[in-house]
């Protein structure tokens, strides 16, 4: 083995060198075999090879282009390893328990609700799961039970689309319990298109307006507790929201713009009336919180367009958090100690983060919330100021 130089790029090549008789074969490190003179038995140097190696120039780029991707490749790796694999995680430390406390979990059959509800019931809490496939909700308390050892599970039907049955189901729940400690109003979609039973824009009457309706009918059980928490899974998207009263009419549709348009409003509407429940609850002992899970592989991209799915899941399964992971930052919200003092706050990654200028919008929240109570009035032919069927 020695080393030689490549004449056309003045570059150490290794090389074996083969000796016949009168021949010296050379097998470059690039992988191109060159032919390279007679031997005539005197010390081999590097210029007396010069000017008879041959090599080929067409495997000599494919070897460079196999080299660039190899490091394009190492250095994915590596990103990935860094910042996917290695970084922190969310996760929550408490070690508190639930005992004697009912907590109201909504989208408890799926996704970060379902874990939220398997941890809480590890830690020995009532559950209560409204959720609207009934058979899915009962082999979803059976799983739990089997795990946790907690028998303390029950589920109710709702579904957010239809305003009526938000109303019946929390009218159920007040009825079946006492008091509510926990509310997680963790139910969502993250694709609708048109509008909801009531005439609403899918998402936002989904995600905001059943989410709303259901919180205010339970505000009666959530006092009694004394301390109770009320807890909003948003999302960061609520970044992006902005609310328009005059385009909440318009039914959603199928682009991109509008899909993202749709999701981060009902989620910055998700953080204002947190944030309004906050001030007009406060006095009552309930203190509220807003959750983002972090982006979270689980069944809200379900209903994506398919070429998305196809394009982005394989990603999705490399870089999005599992849903026990995205589920760490409402289980803190709703274990750990001495969190009054940040009632109204908005929470990432268990820890309390900014929310957007909007969100801060004291006016606007109150406008919302208004609205809301008028619109859900107008759904269920209320009288808004006496809430009594007309
Ligand atoms: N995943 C993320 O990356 C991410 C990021 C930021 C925020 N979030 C928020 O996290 C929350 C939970 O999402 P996820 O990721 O856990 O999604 P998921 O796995 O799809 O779970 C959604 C849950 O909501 C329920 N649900 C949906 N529509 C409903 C309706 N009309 N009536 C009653 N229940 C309904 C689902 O019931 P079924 O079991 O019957 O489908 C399911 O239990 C959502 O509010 C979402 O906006 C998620």
């Amino acid at each position: 083995m020695s080393a030689l130089y490549d004449s056309t790029v003045l570059r150490p090549l290794k090389t074996d060198l083969v000796f016949a008789p009168h021949q010296v074969t050379l097998y470059g490190w690039e992988g191109a075999t060159a032919v390279v003179g007679e031997n005539n038995g005197s010390s081999l140097t590097p210029a007396g090879f010069e000017s008879h190696v041959t090599t080929t120039p067409l495997l000599r780029s494919q070897t460079h282009e196999t080299g660039a991707y190899v490091f394009f490749a190492g250095l994915a790796l590596w990103v990935y390893l860094l910042f996917v694999v290695l970084a922190p995680k969310p996760r929550c430390s408490c070690r508190e328990r639930l005992d004697g406390k009912t907590v109201v979990i909504t989208g408890g059959t799926d996704g970060v609700g379902k874990e939220t509800a398997l941890e809480l019931a590890k830690r020995g809490a009532r559950i209560i799961l409204p959720c609207r496939n009934l058979q899915k909700g009962h082999k979803v308390i059976s799983e739990i039970q089997r795990a946790t050892g907690n028998f303390q599970l029950s589920v109710f039907y709702v579904d957010f689309t239809i305003l009526e049955s938000v109303e019946a189901c929390a009218k159920q729940i007040v009825q079946a319990v006492p008091k509510i400690d926990v509310l997680i109003n963790s139910a969502g979609i993250g694709h609708g298109i048109g509008s909801t039973r009531d005439g609403f824009p899918m998402l936002f009457g989904v995600n905001h307006l059943g989410p709303f309706h259901f919180t205010k009918q339970l505000l009666a059980p959530l006092r009694k507790a004394g301390n109770a928490r009320v807890i909003f899974v948003s999302s960061i998207a609520h970044l992006w929201g902005e609310i328009d009263f005059d385009s909440l009419q318009e039914p959603d549709t199928f682009t991109v713009k509008s899909q993202f348009k749709a999701y981060s409003r009902s989620k910055l509407a998700n953080v204002l009336v947190a944030k309004q429940l906050h001030r007009t609850e406060g006095k009552h002992g309930i203190t509220t919180y807003v959750a983002h899970p972090g982006w979270t592989f689980t069944s809200l991209f379900r209903d994506f367009p398919l070429v998305i799915k196809f394009l982005a899941f394989p990603l999705f399964h490399l870089f999005l958090y599992l849903p026990k992971e995205g589920a760490q930052t409402q289980i803190h919200l709703a274990l750990a100690r001495d969190l009054e003092c940040q009632s109204g706050g908005y929470f990432v990654s268990c820890r309390q983060a900014e929310s957007c200028q909007n969100a801060e919008d004291f006016r606007l929240a109150a406008d919302l919330w208004a609205y809301s109570e008028k619109a859900v009035a107008s759904a269920l032919s209320y009288d808004v100021q006496t809430c009594t069927s007309i």
